[in-house]
């Protein structure tokens, strides 16, 4: 291989790529067409000519070929999160409270464009683009890096200093243009035509032909850079940073992006974009509101699904008109009945619609919905479609006012609806079938025990046969059990068995979830576990216990107290303990762990000379302490910064909360680590 060659070869991808960024990026054309086909050829030739010097991303590799079979899943490293949404000005000031009650110093805001497509997760190792996975369940996503690579907005070499290992998040959607002229070209070819950009670039991600993808004029815009200790402050250095290394961010002089300082600054943004949303070259579906101040967003936290530190506004949707033809009722597993409206088909935003949540009675009851109505029905930024309303002029006399049964529909028992309670209930816990088959899907979910092999279809079998009636029947299923079963070849009942072995080590927290108590989902689940440690610990806990755990409020607590009254209950864990489940924390199996602030709960309020908020709170954790938000009667410590707001001192005082200044704090942890480390001595010596 000619030396000459190869330093060519390396020579046209780089610039090749920078004429590409400079046109798809920075909307600069710095050569004809002509002169960038000529490079592009001359770099073809030799790539064909030196097979060897083959590169993924060389930018020849732009135009597609390769066939992706079936895509792989990826696990995420940090989760794809999604965005809770808002609808009004009070939406947002409540947001804007939940965050002021957290924060107690001076901070802003970032409001952003909402743009509608598909969300990506792009992974570069030494500036190269490694991977790009879809979101996915959040958790785990698919592989679709050769259809990723064909989109020319997206750089496959970074430009700059970039770390090792970098992980970048965006939105690859249509320009309504782009859209536009897929479709031209569509109706030439008699093809059925897209019903709208955001499905179809969906859609376009998955398509199996790469080539396919690269002539359909993706554009991807990046919001957010992942790096292991990143030193970004606020949002704006992601912005600056993923903008220095080649990437397409939104434009802050056109207002895609603009810092504000509360609620009204919010609403401006919100204002001005409701009105400009139709002249943007792309659709968006709201605006995003980010707290701006990174070490904030860390204080703030996140729920399992969504950052607690932002909030999707959602813009009105375009409304349909359809006929109720019938409202059905579904039980869930806690026994909630959901009315569910059957209308006649119609299509919103390019699908078609046959059923929209009607929520309970009461709503029901408020929207006055009967029978045969000419209803509203809205797509937002729910999965399920709703019902808004009724069309007066269209109401027919004999639609009569709508009864909402009395009797469970699937075990006819009485239904009761507590006061306060949205839903009516079917009590009858044990026998009632979909809650009973309920519980036992929602037991093997994937985030609870992630049981391999067993769908909803074969809870149902299983269930039906006899053979499973409470989720601790699962691990006494044998392959001579599941064999007879309808189309359950002896593989499959191998891996059912398998999944369910597997299963036994999953950690408590997730075996809790997926205990199936009410109101104790994923997030609650870790809280819990992490407070008392072992199912025996909350099995005794009282209510009193209970509400003393950060967050949990008097409606979990008295579930779970509840829960764990009933034998029926106690039964099945004695049963999963002795299959071998273990239900206690890690920390609680090692005991070396430091628990000098066990039970304690610390709230940290101001800024601090010599260490982070973050750096604080990661001490006190790893001290067995809890880092709490709110200063009430439960808190042990108030560490007080500088510049702390005066209301949390001021509670703090009330409820005879100790309080420490910096120094005070770390004297505090010296003396107590001190003392901790003599009793672990001692307790050596006797050994
Ligand atoms: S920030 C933790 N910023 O909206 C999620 N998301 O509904 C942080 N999206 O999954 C996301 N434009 O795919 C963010 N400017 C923007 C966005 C944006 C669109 C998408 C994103 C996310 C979804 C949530």
């Amino acid at each position: 291989m000619s030396r000459i060659d190869s330093d060519r070869i390396i020579e046209l991808r780089k610039l090749i790529h920078y004429y590409n960024k400079e046109y798809y990026v920075n909307n600069k054309s710095l050569v004809s067409d002509l002169e960038f086909d000529v490079l592009l050829k001359e770099l073809e030739s030799l790539e064909t000519k030196y097979p060897d010097l083959f590169n993924p991303n060389s930018p020849t590799q732009r135009v597609g070929g390769d066939i992706t079979k079936s895509f792989d899943s990826v696990q995420h490293k940090y989760p794809m999160l999604s965005l809770a949404n808002s609808y009004s000005k009070s939406d947002i000031e409540d947001f804007d409270e939940r965050i002021r009650k957290i924060v107690d110093i001076p901070f802003s805001y970032i409001c952003e464009l909402k743009y509608d497509g598909v969300a990506i997760s792009l992974i570069f190792e030494n500036g190269q683009l490694i991977r790009a996975v879809t979101r996915g369940d959040g958790t785990i996503g698919e592989d679709v890096t050769n259809n990723v690579r064909t989109i020319s907005s997206i750089p496959l070499v970074l430009n700059g200093e970039f770390p090792q290992m970098l992980e970048v998040r965006g939105e690859i959607m249509f320009s309504k243009s782009a859209f536009l002229k897929l479709n031209q070209q569509r109706k030439i070819e008699k093809l059925p035509l897209f019903s709208n950009p955001r499905n179809t670039a969906s859609g376009t991600l998955k398509l199996q032909d790469s080539s396919i993808v690269a002539k359909r004029d993706l554009d991807c815009f990046l919001y957010a850079a992942y790096i292991d200790n990143s030193k970004f402050h606020k949002v704006f250095d992601h912005y600056n940073f993923l903008s220095s290394l080649g990437f397409k961010t939104p434009p802050i002089d056109q207002r895609f992006i603009e810092q504000v300082n509360d609620v009204n600054g919010i609403m401006d943004f919100i204002n001005f974009w409701d009105k400009k949303r139709g002249e943007l070259p792309f659709e968006i579906d709201g605006i995003v509101i980010k707290v701006n101040e990174v070490s904030l967003q860390n204080e703030i936290g996140n729920t399992s699904k969504s950052p607690r530190w932002a909030i999707a506004y959602k813009y009105k949707t375009t409304q349909v008109k359809t006929t109720l033809e019938d409202i059905i009722y579904q039980v869930g597993r806690t026994g909630a009945i959901t009315p569910v409206a059957v209308l006649n088909p119609v299509e919103i935003s390019g699908t078609m619609v046959k059923r929209a949540s009607v929520h309970n009675a009461d709503q029901i009851e408020k929207l006055d919905l009967r029978i045969n109505d000419v209803v509203y029905v809205e797509k937002g930024g729910e999965i399920i479609p709703k019902i808004t309303g009724f069309d007066i002029s269209e109401r027919n006399t004999s639609n009569l006012p709508f009864v909402f049964i009395s009797n469970c529909p699937e075990c006819n028992s009485k239904l009761i609806k507590d006061d306060g309670e949205a839903h009516h209930y079917c009590l009858n816990f044990y026998m009632c079938p979909p809650q009973i088959k309920g519980r036992i899907s929602h037991f093997i979910g994937r985030k609870q025990m992630n049981i391999d092999g067993i769908g909803e279809e074969t809870v149902e079998q299983l269930y039906n046969a006899g053979l499973v009636q409470n989720i601790a029947d699962l691990y006494k299923l044998t392959k001579e059990d599941l064999l007879p079963l309808d189309r359950m070849a002896e593989k499959s009942a191998e891996n059912i068995l398998v999944g369910i072995e597997n299963s036994i080590h999953t950690p408590f927290h997730k075996i809790l979830f997926g205990l199936g108590i009410r109101y104790v989902g994923e997030t609650v689940a870790k809280k819990l576990s992490a407070s008392f440690g072992n199912i025996n610990s909350l099995r005794i806990a009282s209510f009193e216990d209970l509400c003393s755990v950060d967050e949990i409020g008097d409606k979990i607590a008295e579930s779970i107290v509840d829960f764990f009254s009933q034998d029926y209950n106690n039964k099945i864990i004695d049963q999963l303990l002795e299959s071998g489940l273990v239900m206690e924390t890690e920390v609680q199996k090692d005991s070396n762990h430091s628990t000098i602030f066990k039970n304690k709960k610390i709230v940290i309020s101001g800024t601090f000379k010599n260490i982070s908020r973050e750096e604080l709170k990661t001490i006190i954790e790893e001290n067995g302490g809890k880092n709490t938000s709110t200063v009430s009667k439960t808190t042990s410590i108030l560490v007080a910064g500088e510049n702390m707001g005066p209301s949390k001192l001021e509670k703090a005082t009330k409820n005879k909360v100790e309080i420490l200044n910096e120094s005070e704090f770390f004297k505090l942890l010296e003396e107590l680590q001190a003392n901790d480390k003599t009793k672990q001595f001692k307790q050596g010596e006797l050994f």
